[in-house]
């Protein structure tokens, strides 16, 4: 397994994969890899015949009082955890990736907006940005997202058909725990009862489906069943739960099945968590 720790060392280790005649899969990451991440490495091993990892945490995507700084960052534990599953190149950064005095930034306009892109003003720009040079910096054949973070991968894809950047977008399933917490890396900043309480997320989105499986398809009724069990819990603090269409992220009054998707984000404690099933 390569370390690259520049754009420099990436191209020569990729250029190195495509002279032996590979085809390229990033899966790009901030760290503190889990479960979820891994099986996005999984899925790019089996759309791609070398597999780059790229672990930096993004710092324009953080808001002023967000947790960047705290953002955990066990950088030897994500090397032996991608050592186990095979992966071929590690993409890590330094702060030099964004160069003294940078200036440039990509700006999707639509996508972005509403859902987390209200509540996080900057985010998608930091992210879309960072993708960009990522993918610039890699060329993959293809990069592979989470469903986890379902605007993210909205707005990746339709920067990437806005810019004509020359990669494949996979969307992998979103990964959960046994009690269907969605697996994050910032689970881990939850205390003891926030966690237990944490499944109340995803039960309530799940209520949700149940509902359309039963014939359901208004969302102003999905919506307020789906709330009214999240304020069981009285100690979650929601800060959004909609219906959208999964490509344009608009919201939609009816649902369509296959298009339309339920998206939650709230606080547990200082924890922030989002989550989204198909409906
Ligand atoms: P990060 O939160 O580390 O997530 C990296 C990738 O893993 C994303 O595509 C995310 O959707 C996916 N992922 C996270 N949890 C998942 C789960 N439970 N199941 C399936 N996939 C999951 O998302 C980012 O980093 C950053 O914004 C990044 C795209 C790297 C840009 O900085």
């Amino acid at each position: 397994m390569v370390i690259a720790r520049n754009v420099a060392e990436l191209r020569l280790a990729v250029a190195a994969a495509r002279k032996a005649g590979k085809t390229i899969g990033l899966v790009p990451t901030m760290g503190c890899l889990h479960a979820g991440h891994l099986a996005l490495v999984d899925l790019a091993r089996r759309e791609a015949t070398c597999c780059v990892v790229s672990i930096f945490v993004n710092p324009s995507q953080f808001g002023p009082k967000e947790d960047f700084s705290k953002y955990p960052r066990p950088f030897e534990e994500d090397c032996r955890l991608c050592e186990g599953r095979v992966v071929d190149i590690i993409f890590a950064p330094g702060s030099d990736f964004y160069p003294a005095e940078y200036s440039t930034w990509v700006n999707e306009d639509a996508v972005s907006s509403g859902l987390c892109g209200e509540f996080r003003p900057g985010h998608f720009r930091g992210v879309a940005t960072v993708v960009l040079k990522l993918l610039n910096s890699c060329s993959p054949d293809v990069a592979i997202f989470g469903r986890k973070d379902l605007q993210q991968l909205a707005v990746i894809q339709r920067m990437v058909r806005d810019l004509d950047v020359p990669v494949r977008i996979v969307a992998a399933p979103t990964e959960r725990e046994a009690d269907g917490l969605a697996m994050s890396s910032r689970n881990r900043y939850l205390a003891p009862e926030d966690r237990a309480r944490a499944r109340v997320i995803s039960e309530a989105l799940r209520r949700a489906q149940a509902l359309v499986v039963a014939g359901e398809c208004q969302a102003s009724v999905l919506l307020a069943a789906a709330t009214r069990q999240l304020a069981d819990e009285t100690a979650f603090r929601l800060q959004y739960i909609t219906i959208v269409d999964r490509e344009t992220m608009r919201p939609v009054d009816k649902v369509t099945r296959g298009a339309s998707v339920i998206a939650v984000a709230g606080f547990l404690g200082e924890t922030r968590l989002i989550d989204n099933v198909d409906l």
